[in-house]
Parts: C-alpha cells; structure tokens; sequence
C-alpha cells in the first residue's frame, strides 16, 4: 500500500516571527534541505507599502493601502528600498489593514498549496494562510539583539542608523504587528518556538530541521 504521507501529500512549513529573528535565513534554508519553494511574504507587504509611498500617499490610508496590495507592480519586488528601514515601517503600517491581508490572502495561500510543496515565512503563515500545514515554527530573539542584527544589515546595505534609533523601529513595529486586530502576530497552538538569540546560523538551522522532523514524525503518527 501506497503511505498518505509525505508521498502524496505536498510538504508545507509554516515560519512565523519578528522581524530580525532569523526566520527569512531559516526558512530559506529549510526550502534548500527540503528541496520546497519559497515565499518571503514580508516582501508582498513591503510591495504594497512601497506602492503607496511612491504614489505620495499616505500607509495609514485604508483604502489607498487595499488598492496597492491588489495591484502593484511585480517589478517592485527587486527594488533596493523594498528593504530599507522607511519601507518596513510602511509595510507595518499596511499590513494592519484587513483590505490589505485580503488583497494578499489568495496568493500565499496558492504559492503554499503547490503540488511540490513551500515554505512560507511572515507573520500569520501558521495562524491564518496555511493552518492546516504538518509542520510550524516560531522564531523569536530578544528586541536587543534583534536590533543589533537589523543594525548590521542596514549598516550592509549602505543605511547608517544608530541602533537606539533601530531597537525602538523594531520595539514600534513589535507592537503594531502583535497590537493589530487582524491577524495579528501570534505564535499558533501546535508552533514549536526556536529562540535563536544566542543561536550562530548553522546550530540555529540545525534546530530548525530537527523541530521539523519532530513535528513530520507526528504529523504521520497522527495519519497512520
Ligand atoms: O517580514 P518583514 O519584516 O519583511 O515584514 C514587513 C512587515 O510586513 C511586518 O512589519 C508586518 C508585515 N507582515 C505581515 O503583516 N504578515 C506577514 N505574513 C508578513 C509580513
């Protein structure tokens, strides 16, 4: 007999956390060893922020936000700005709006639901676009020392700030993205927490595929 799982049944890893956690890096790592595709679904949302500001509107202007989610252009996916500090504050400030989650909604779902399987990583992969996915992390890290990651790739990237001016960026949008009533940041039910403040990337990875084993090893239990 033929089993259900995984043979059958397309692979999907839900990463949820924080901003500078170290989700992107883990998920992308994970999509590498499980050979899946990947989604930054931050990066839809930075888009739709992004779309707005350069329209000269205003994030926090619902209806403005809802319409750039439903058609911006795909081109804006690779500019550098998508990343910058002013753009993740956009994003934040977007991505509170329920027109905005709605407009976005279908799209993760149809990247998640592939035949040969993804990894997504944002906010509410867990919670909201893929709740039924076998298997699901939440990464988190002290503010201090997520501040300090975030310092570092701003710094990279040519974007000098201080890094008070970044623990309290990253301390606001915390709050806004856990504050929010529509899907706010949250860690699901059947989540495993990884908290990789004092984590190197490779231990750090390392975690995360065996949390994933872990909660695949169940997933089959649970199905057999
Ligand atoms: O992952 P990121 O820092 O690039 O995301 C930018 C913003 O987008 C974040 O502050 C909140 C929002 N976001 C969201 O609300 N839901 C997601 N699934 C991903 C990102």
């Amino acid at each position: 007999m033929i089993a259900a799982f995984p043979e059958t049944t397309p692979l999907i890893i839900a990463v949820d956390g924080p901003a500078a956690s170290g989700k992107g890096t883990i998920a992308k790592a994970l999509a590498a060893h499980y050979a899946l595709a990947y989604l930054d679904t931050g990066k839809l949302y930075r888009a739709a922020g992004l779309a707005v500001r350069l329209a000269g509107g205003d994030p926090a202007d619902a209806e403005a936000a809802a319409a750039a989610a439903a058609h911006f252009d795909e081109a804006l996916l690779a500019v550098p700005d998508l990343m910058s500090s002013a753009n993740s504050e956009a994003a934040s400030i977007v991505s509170a709006h329920p027109g905005v989650r709605a407009a976005l909604l279908a799209r993760q779902r149809a990247f998640a639901a592939q035949p040969g399987g993804a990894v997504l990583d944002g906010r509410d992969i867990g919670t909201v676009i893929a709740p039924h996915a076998p298997a699901k992390l939440f990464i988190t890290a002290s503010p201090e020392i997520r501040a300090a990651r975030r310092h570092r790739e701003l710094a990279a990237s040519g974007d000098a700030r201080d890094l008070a001016a970044v623990l309290a960026d990253i301390n606001a949008r915390d709050a806004r993205d856990r504050g929010r009533s529509a899907a706010p940041l949250r860690q699901a039910a059947d989540a495993a927490l990884l908290d990789t403040s004092d984590l190197a990337i490779g231990p750090a990875v390392q975690q995360a595929i065996a949390l994933v084993e872990q909660a695949l090893g169940r997933d089959r239990q649970q199905q057999g």
